[in-house]
């Protein structure tokens, strides 16, 4: 790729779209940054459009990169971007979020919401790369670490109770945000996470356990 789109919210633009611009233009890439309002309501088609709009004045075309910075609204809207301007470009996650490290960057899902219901517009589209930096979490608020962490806490139930237990022994590293445990934390993860989804791409039969808390929810 010559030229690279970052998709970010303005929250997570203004915290790392520096760091990152700068290290792609190092990097040799063109960098155009495309940013939307923070927020799930961002995830609809009328916001997709206003991103294709940036795409097509940056003049991204097929040889060109998709990079999402930010959490599971950021990946979701911008992966289905990335699915959709010119029959699909290649992109990149790169999550800052715990929600999205452990689980919302891999796998694939990629949506928009419809009036009749939540992700209701989308592909299974997946990444090239998935970039994880947990030193990104350092300025997470608690609740949402909290709520990384009850993804995190539902595939040791749904898959490894041996993790499970993992967790209740380093709940207070976890809480404080020590980076070595969170490394591990969202390294075992993402195994149990591609294990299911390289069985399951589409969802026909074992992906669906990776809805257990989501559809209660
Ligand atoms: N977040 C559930 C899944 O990726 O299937």
């Amino acid at each position: 790729a010559r030229r690279c789109a970052v998709i970010s919210d303005q929250t997570v633009a203004d915290l790392y779209a520096p760091k990152a611009t700068e290290a792609l233009t190092r990097a040799g890439y063109q960098v155009a940054l495309l940013t939307f309002p923070p927020g799930d309501a961002s995830k609809s088609l009328a916001q997709a459009e206003r991103l294709y709009d940036g795409l097509a004045t940056a003049a991204i075309d097929r040889a060109d990169l998709i990079l999402t910075l930010g959490g599971g609204v950021t990946g979701d809207l911008g992966g289905f971007v990335a699915a959709t301007w010119l029959r699909g470009l290649p992109f990149i996650q790169v999550p800052t979020t715990l929600e999205a490290d452990v689980d919302a960057s891999v796998g694939g899902k990629v949506a928009v919401n419809h009036a009749s219901g939540k992700n209701m517009i989308g592909a299974f589209y997946q990444p090239r790369r998935v970039v994880i930096d947990v030193s990104c979490l350092r300025t997470l608020h608690k609740r949402d670490l909290t709520a990384g962490l009850a993804e995190s806490v539902k595939h040791g139930l749904i898959r490894d109770a041996a993790f499970f237990a993992w967790h209740e022994a380093r709940a207070e590293a976890i809480l404080n945000a020590d980076e070595a445990v969170l490394a591990e934390l969202v390294e075992r993860n993402v195994r149990i996470k591609a294990a299911v989804v390289a069985a399951d791409e589409r969802e026909s039969h074992l992906r669906a356990i990776l809805n257990f808390g989501h559809t209660f929810g």
